[in-house]
């Protein structure tokens, strides 16, 4: 106890007393959650921000090992949404005071792709009076179409590193030349140096990862001085290939926990970044979502694809919320983050404050509201 006690009173750990507090359990975790929360509500508050997803479409041509709109699955109706419905769903946002926009979709890279996106984003600035903040999460790209999309309305990227070791994302990937760590490491610089704020994240408790994998997760985040971080368990699919290692899998309440703790120490280290409270934790946890926000998370981003093809958006089994429509999320939510002890900061951008202070700069980026 004297150990975690003692470490819980620093602000910033190495490798090894990472992996010693990845191992708590019982009241060393409470503690370490407890920590947590405490320096979200002294430097980030207790605001919780929206960002209303769009999943517009689960056409992707990569074919990464663990996820269920892999290429190859053939399991699954393919959809794209209409911009029509995009927009419409990016309306109900705004009218709904949400503030923000996350638009998600299988990888594709293409010129037709390129153009589709920057329409839409100017199609969604126009939409709103260029109130709402838009948050893209597209994947791959080349510098060229990122600088596009970004003077064309998105401000924020979404781009998870999924693992820092080179080893594992070899593990998890195919060798086919399209799924390299190099490149994704490129993005993220790109992402970060055309002047997106740029997230980025992890799955935890995937198949052959070490604790010592996830500490070391931990420091690469910290040192790339991310602004954002969406990350949560990693959940087994049966139409992938990583499936049929599910029996070395560490049991899901465990991959929980370790995902909430990988929140709370992000929290306590880098302190104003923006943290979302990932769907993925509600599917091992009915209230995994609220438990997120109770060890740091900041951010919630409510789905507002419609609620039919949300079925065929299905990256991980028991994926929550796919029964319902837009408006059923919102009141749940609601309540959810009261239960929490949070507000929700409506129709406000609530922008990772890390964003300004890492360009040495103080004041938020134009159109904050
Ligand atoms: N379990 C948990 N998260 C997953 N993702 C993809 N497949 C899974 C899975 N089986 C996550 C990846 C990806 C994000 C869009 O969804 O981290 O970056
Ligand atoms: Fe495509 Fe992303 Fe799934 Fe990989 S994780 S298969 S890039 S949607
Ligand atoms: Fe979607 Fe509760 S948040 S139903």
């Amino acid at each position: 106890m004297n150990i975690v006690k003692k470490l819980l009173e620093k602000d910033n750990y190495n490798l090894q007393e990472l992996t010693t507090l990845l191992k708590t359990e019982g009241e060393e975790r409470r503690l370490l959650y407890a920590r947590a929360a405490e320096i979200k509500a002294q430097h980030v508050g207790r605001k919780v921000y929206y960002r209303g997803l769009v999943e517009f479409s689960n056409v992707c041509g990569k074919n990464c090992h663990y996820c269920g709109i892999r290429r190859n699955n053939r399991n699954l109706t393919r959809y794209n949404l209409g911009d029509r419905e995009i927009l419409d769903a990016v309306k109900f946002a705004y009218d709904n005071r949400y503030a923000s926009v996350v638009l998600q979709s299988g990888e594709i890279e293409s010129p037709g792709f390129t153009d589709r996106i920057e329409k839409l984003l100017m199609g969604i600035k126009k939409t709103s009076n260029n109130e709402l903040g838009i948050t893209i999460s597209l994947g791959e790209q080349t510098d060229d179409v990122y600088r596009r999309w970004f003077s064309a309305g998105a401000h924020r990227y979404l781009l998870r590193i999924e693992t820092s070791s080179r080893k594992l994302y070899r593990k998890i990937h195919p060798d086919d030349g399209r799924h390299d760590f190099d490149r994704r490491l490129e993005c993220l610089r790109s992402l970060k140096d055309l002047g997106y704020q740029t997230g980025t994240g992890i799955m935890v408790g995937l198949p052959f990862q070490t604790i010592e994998d996830i500490a070391a997760d931990i420091i690469f985040m910290r040192d790339f001085d991310i602004d954002m971080v969406g990350l949560g368990p990693y959940i087994e699919h049966r139409d992938t290939p990583l499936y049929q290692y599910r029996d070395q899998l560490i049991p899901p309440e465990e991959r929980f926990h370790l995902a909430m703790k990988v929140i709370a120490l992000l929290r306590i280290i880098m302190k104003d970044i923006n943290i979302a409270a990932a769907t993925a934790m509600q599917a091992i946890d009915p209230l995994g979502r609220e438990k997120a926000l109770m060890a740091g998370a900041n951010v919630i981003m409510p789905n507002i694809t419609p609620g039919k093809y949300r079925d065929s958006y299905k990256l991980y089994e028991n994926k929550p919320c796919t029964d319902e429509e837009a408006e059923d999320c919102t009141s749940c939510l609601e309540a959810r983050i009261h239960m929490a002890g949070d507000e929700i900061g409506y129709g406000e951008w609530g922008d990772s404050k890390h964003y300004p202070r890492r360009r040495g700069n103080d004041e938020p980026v134009s159109g904050q509201r």
